[in-house]
Parts: C-alpha cells; sequence; structure tokens
C-alpha cells in the first residue's frame, strides 16, 4: 500500500492532506496546490455548491456543464437506488436489461428525424471515439474503405482519448501524446468576433467543403462539429451555417457528427442542439446533462442509414464498452428526463435565455470585455486589452490575468464559472437549466466586481491601452 506520508502543514484538514497527497486531479496544475487549499466541494443544492468549510458557492458552470436539473436531487437518487437493488449490473454486450432499452428508446422518440439507434458509453470521449470508429466501420462495410479521415474545427474540444483527440483542435492538449490517430484535419471555428483573414462568415462553412477538396472526398469519413462549440467560448453558428455542411457532407458522402456533450439536454433550450439550428446529423454524440451528472454515462446515437449495413448477416459494430448502458446510469437518466418534462426545463430555458443574455450584455461597460456570445444557458465573455482594436493578451499576460487573479477572485467570491485560454481569454458561464433571474444578477454582480478590479490590475482602459504585443489579428 502506499505511504500516505506527506509533508503539508499540519492545520490543514485530513482532507486537504490527503488530495494534496493522493488524488490526481484532472486537467491540473499539481504544483499549484503546495501552498494554496484544494477547493474541496462537499454538497449541492439547486444552483449552489458547498465546500468544507461550509462556504457557499453558485455554481456557474454546471459542475463542468453537466449538473443540468441542479444539485441535490433525491428523485434522481432514488431512481438509481432502487435500479441499484433491483439489477445492480448487467452489460450490454450480447445481453440487454429493461433500464437501457426503455432509455433507447426514449432518446431515439426525442432526437429528431431516423435517429433511432443508441449506443450506450460511459462519457464524452467514449461516445466521440465510438462515433469515428463507427463512422470508419460503416464506410468499409459501404465498400469505401478508403474513407478514414475526420475533419473537425480548430480550438474545438473533443475529448482525450487518443482518437477524440485527434479530433479535438487545441495545440496544447495535442502535443504531448503526439503521434495521434492519423488522419485529422482542422478548419476554422465559428469565431465571427476574430473571422480568419479574408473569410466572411457565410464563406465558413465553405472552408469544410474546401478542406474535403484537399484530402479527397474518398478519404474523408466524417465532420465533427458542436452545435455551439464550447472551447474558445461559446462561437455560435452564422446564419445557414449548418444547413450548407449538411448539403456538403451529403454531396461528399462524408457522415455529419454532431457532438453534444454539452449542447444536448437543454443547454441551448431544446433536447438537441442540432433542433435549434435546424439541422440533422448522422450521428450525436453527448453525455453530461443526460443524467445531470448524478451518474456517468454518453451515447452515440445513430440514423437508420448508418446502422443499415451492421443489420445483416455476420457484421457487428466490433466495439464496447463493459459499463456502457449501465442498468443505474440508464435509471438515473430516465429519472432526469422525467424531471425535464414534469418541471418544464426546456421551456424555462427558453423563457429565461434572453434575460440571461441580457444580464451577461450589460457587462459590456466594462473596458475589458470585448465580446459576449453564446446561446441558451451557454455563454462566455470574451476579454480584451483594447476594445476598440479587439486587441487581446499576450500568453503571459494571459496567465497573469486568469491564473493569477480570475480564477482564484471568483471562487473566493462565491461564482464557480471557468476563465480559460484555449484560444483567447474568456469567462464561460453555464448554470444548471432551473436558473433565473435572481442567480443570473448574482453572477452579473460578482463578474462585476471581479472584472472591474482585473481591468484596472492589467491596466485596461476604456480608450484602449497600449500593453504589449497583438497576438492575433483582429
Ligand atoms: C464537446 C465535447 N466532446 C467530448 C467531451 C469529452 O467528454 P468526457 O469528458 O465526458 O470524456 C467533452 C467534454 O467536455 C465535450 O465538451
Amino acid at each position: 500500500m502506499a505511504s500516505t506520508d506527506t509533508a503539508v502543514g499540519t492545520e490543514q484538514s485530513t482532507l486537504q492532506q490527503l488530495a494534496k497527497r493522493h488524488l490526481w486531479m484532472h486537467f491540473t496544475r499539481l504544483s499549484a496546490y503546495d501552498q494554496a487549499e484544494v477547493p474541496i466541494i462537499v454538497r449541492g443544492e439547486g444552483c449552489y455548491v458547498y465546500d468544507e468549510h461550509g462556504n457557499r458557492y453558485l455554481d456557474g458552470l454546471s459542475a463542468l456543464f453537466c449538473v443540468n436539473i441542479g444539485h441535490g436531487r433525491a428523485d434522481l437518487v432514488q431512481a438509481g437506488a432502487n435500479q441499484a437493488k433491483e439489477l445492480g449490473f448487467f452489460t450490454n454486450w450480447s445481453y440487454a436489461h429493461p433500464p437501457a432499452i426503455e432509455l433507447a428508446a426514449r432518446i431515439a422518440s426525442l432526437a429528431p428525424g431516423d435517429l433511432n439507434r443508441v449506443f450506450f458509453t460511459s462519457g464524452g470521449s467514449e461516445a466521440v471515439e465510438s462515433a469515428l470508429k463507427l463512422a470508419r466501420q460503416y464506410h468499409k462495410l459501404t465498400g469505401k474503405p478508403n474513407k478514414t479521415k475526420v475533419i473537425a474545427r480548430e480550438i474545438a474540444y473533443h475529448g482525450t482519448s487518443l482518437g477524440a483527440l485527434s479530433a479535438t483542435g487545441i495545440t496544447a492538449l495535442r502535443e504531448p501524446f503526439e503521434p495521434l490517430t492519423p488522419g485529422d484535419a482542422h478548419v476554422p471555428n465559428t469565431n465571427t468576433y476574430r473571422l480568419p483573414p479574408g473569410v466572411t462568415e457565410d464563406q465558413l462553412a465553405e472552408t469544410i467543403a474546401a478542406r474535403i477538396e484537399f484530402e479527397g472526398p474518398d478519404t474523408v469519413a466524417a465532420v465533427i462539429l458542436e452545435p455551439v462549440q464550447n472551447a474558445g467560448g461559446c462561437f455560435t453558428p452564422p446564419e445557414g451555417y449548418f444547413p450548407r455542411v449538411r448539403e456538403i457532407c451529403d454531396e461528399n458522402d462524408v457522415l455529419l457528427i454532431s457532438d453534444e456533450v454539452i449542447c444536448a439536454w437543454g443547454r441551448l433550450g431544446e433536447w438537441f442542439g442540432c433542433q435549434r439550428y435546424d439541422y440533422q446529423p448522422d450521428l450525436i454524440t453527448t453525455a453530461k446533462g443526460l443524467t445531470s451528472a448524478y451518474a456517468p454515462m454518453g451515447a452515440v446515437i445513430a440514423s437508420d442509414r448508418v446502422v443499415e449495413p451492421f443489420l445483416s448477416g455476420a457484421n457487428s459494430f466490433t466495439h464496447g464498452f463493459t459499463f456502457g448502458g449501465h442498468p443505474v446510469s440508464s435509471a438515473i437518466a430516465m429519472a432526469n428526463l422525467d424531471a425535464f418534462e414534469r418541471e418544464g426545463v426546456l421551456e424555462h430555458v427558453r423563457a429565461h435565455e434572453a434575460e440571461f443574455a441580457a444580464t451577461l450584455n450589460s457587462l459590456r461597460d466594462l473596458p475589458i470585455v470585448g465580446d459576449v456570445r453564446g446561446a441558451g444557458y451557454f455563454h462566455a465573455l470574451e476579454l480584451v486589452k483594447d476594445k476598440a482594436t479587439k486587441e487581446t493578451f499576450s500568453d503571459e499576460e494571459s496567465e497573469t490575468l486568469l491564473r493569477g487573479f480570475l480564477s482564484a477572485e471568483l471562487y473566493r467570491r462565491g461564482l464557480i464559472c471557468r476563465a480559460d485560454d484555449r484560444g483567447d481569454p474568456v469567462i464561460q458561464l453555464s448554470p444548471p437549466l432551473i436558473a433565473g433571474p435572481e442567480e443570473f444578477a448574482e453572477i452579473e454582480s460578482i463578474l462585476r466586481g471581479v472584472l472591474t478590479e482585473a481591468g484596472e490590475q492589467m491596466q485596461v482602459h476604456a480608450a484602449g491601452a497600449d500593453l504589449g504585443r497583438v497576438r492575433r489579428a483582429p
């Protein structure tokens, strides 16, 4: 057994000491906690969570874009407990059980068009990995074995397993693990605040057509896109973008994967993000809000056309995960969807999203807030050095701003949100879907105080400042 010796101070709680000695937190600089406390969250209720000292925080990120129904729901927990008593686990490898069957049928009834077949996974990366493998095998079974490549967008996050990571377009996440699965290609995202030089909004979809042409249509299996791209800060699609992408995929026999690990389950006010933007994918990948994160679960939802070659003879999708369709997760997902329907969660998001956007947009009067964008309960604020020129912060300044100040200060003042620099510096907000005007006002008030101070510290002035190099053209 590993030793539990620790060098950390004895005045710290036992949990602090054990966390620092034994817990490997994901995407975390462990050295950041040499001196600072690990934030230990012990309890949640509605839109709020509490730390080990009893301090209360507004969860402006739904934990990690996933506790959509809010914290502390006894009904979801009870559904899981009931199922565990009845059948704690059985696998979906050649067997079925009622919770997975019923959930698959329910998801099919909510998904648009002929997306009728559900392949369960344990989370989002597994869903993306499965969809990418499914796309390859689909093309092999339909006589196009060379169609293996995947086109994704710059700065998009699609997960961490090697295949999903090759679709992820964030250099800093890819570089430590190169070489990745071959055959990935990336095109501009829909950051309309900073369009690539010479590209207009209505040409963005055409960059996908051009890339397919460049790679060779006979080699491209799939295009994977989020309805609203999370990484980089909630890039919404311009008018007509997705219908044109659909056409391009059809013209080239390329599968369109809508990665809805975040954008499904009410985040954009619809069951699925593609419904909001009116396009029909061949595959949807999802996870997180499916169970409101009360249990881990993901899924790939496939169209009848994609499933068809797998329905005959000796063919099968030679792929699976032990915990795919776990009965306890499935039962919790059912209870979560029951709560969504009973409590009108989608309607609530639709009724309040304009107010959420307006509250965040009111922060535009701060010199450091360059852009506010998003949809539904999924928004980002981009922070700039100079609003007039859209000049962004250098890498070092970004580090000082986000890690040196904003993340800790927002948390200290009771707001959990995400200060992120995968792209230009942004603050991301994605509250539980039960949030309303009171929570919006609290978010605004904390952000206003902290961003005003951040602007002063970084010497951002209303008239603009000249503090260093411009990292990217506006
Ligand atoms: C769009 C998207 N795809 C895939 C993933 C990976 O999901 P997971 O962390 O559950 O593996 C995420 C995670 O945030 C995501 O946002």
